[in-house]
């Protein structure tokens, strides 16, 4: 007998076979379908059907071939991107159709980009090739971009303003005018945000990426608030300006381990007497809920990436008696819709 002939004697059952790739093709059509939507988006398929209207009426607007576009609906339809009441007129369906809108929190094509990063991040991560977080430049800054809001839209403006009314000691400071610093401000998605929402405010944003701490001072000029906002391109465990701030933001999820207590101590160090810090945490909690919902199915691939720049999961509990530990007094959870913030105080001597 022959090596060759072994793997014919060990065939699987065929039957066996296409019954398991069944229950995972589920997996294969979804990323493929991605792209299709993608393709669509960007040919402005998607925005044709912002209104009910027909394929044939779309082909003629779009120039496309009625054929061609009459396959990609139906496909869009059977995805639920694309819905019709009597198989003549399509429509955007609602989720799709807020997506597309402009003025959102980020635009379609950001998501889509970043879709596509995260899938080579953690491809590279699963082949353990992976060469963190600044490792391939490109992917870094489409990663800030899309992680950042968009601090050209109104809505997200509006909503930040609003989500800030959860707390009356933030919502104090920031409406008399406070020293705002944050420590990893990428590409200043939160801070132009905030700067637009809080006319009073005056920020410096550190950041040790200088492809982005660039990208962050255009914006700030673009937008109009440069006189308000101070980029610094620096590695923040290094950024000394003792007493001058009001409120530290930490961008703690992408702080590795090795630079985290240098950045609290800085954070400390940069505060008045009193001042206070704020830091985001992903809630956790679903990861430990079996089956995994969606949500934890995207926060474990969230554990994933992070992980692989260093950074510890650090549940808000966590981050909590991180930041006590610090140095930092009444530190607390706050629950916001979809997030979780950790504040706490740097002792007034
Ligand atoms: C991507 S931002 C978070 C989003 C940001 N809040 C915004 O609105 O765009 C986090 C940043 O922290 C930066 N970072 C991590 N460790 C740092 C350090 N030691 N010094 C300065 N920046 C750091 C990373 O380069 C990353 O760009």
């Amino acid at each position: 007998m022959t090596r060759d002939a072994e793997p014919h004697e060990k065939a699987v059952d065929l039957f066996a076979y296409f019954a398991a790739l069944s229950e995972v093709s589920e997996r294969f059509v979804a990323s493929e379908a991605l792209q299709l939507i993608r393709g669509a988006a960007e040919a402005g398929v998607l925005g044709a059907f912002s209104q009910a209207t027909t394929v044939a009426m779309a082909a003629k607007d779009l120039n496309r071939d009625e054929s061609h576009l009459t396959d990609l609906c139906a496909a869009l339809r059977s995805h639920g991107v694309l819905m019709s009441d009597d198989g003549v007129h399509f429509t955007l369906h609602s989720a799709w159709a807020m997506l597309v809108r402009p003025g959102g929190h980020q635009p379609l094509e950001v998501l889509m980009e970043l879709s596509g990063t995260r899938g080579r991040m953690l491809r590279s991560i699963a082949r353990g090739e992976h060469s963190g977080w600044a490792g391939d430049t490109r992917e870094r800054f489409n990663y800030a971009i899309a992680v950042s809001p968009d601090p050209w839209s109104p809505a997200t403006v509006a909503a930040f303003s609003a989500s800030m009314q959860t707390n009356p000691e933030v919502v104090a400071l920031l409406n008399s005018g406070a020293r705002y610093l944050e420590l990893g401000c990428g590409v200043a998605g939160n801070m132009c945000t905030l700067l637009q929402a809080f006319p009073n405010v005056r920020a410096v944003g550190v950041e040790m990426a200088s492809d982005l701490a660039d990208e962050a001072q255009r914006r700030a000029h673009a937008l109009g608030i440069a006189d308000r906002l101070d980029i610094v391109c620096a590695d923040a465990t290094t950024f000394s300006r003792p007493n001058s701030f009001d409120i530290v933001f930490w961008s703690q999820m992408f702080f590795p381990a090795a630079s985290r207590r240098a950045a609290l101590a800085v954070s400390l160090q940069s505060l008045r007497p009193g001042g206070l810090i704020w830091s985001p945490a992903f809630d956790q909690t679903a990861v430990h809920k079996e089956p995994l919902s969606k949500t934890a199915c995207d926060l474990v691939l969230d554990r994933v990436i992070h992980g692989s720049w260093g950074v510890p999961h650090r549940e808000p509990e966590e981050l909590r008696a991180e930041l006590e530990d610090a140095g930092f007094v009444g530190a607390y959870v706050l629950d916001r819709p979809g997030s979780k913030v950790v504040l706490g105080h740097r002792p007034v001597d």
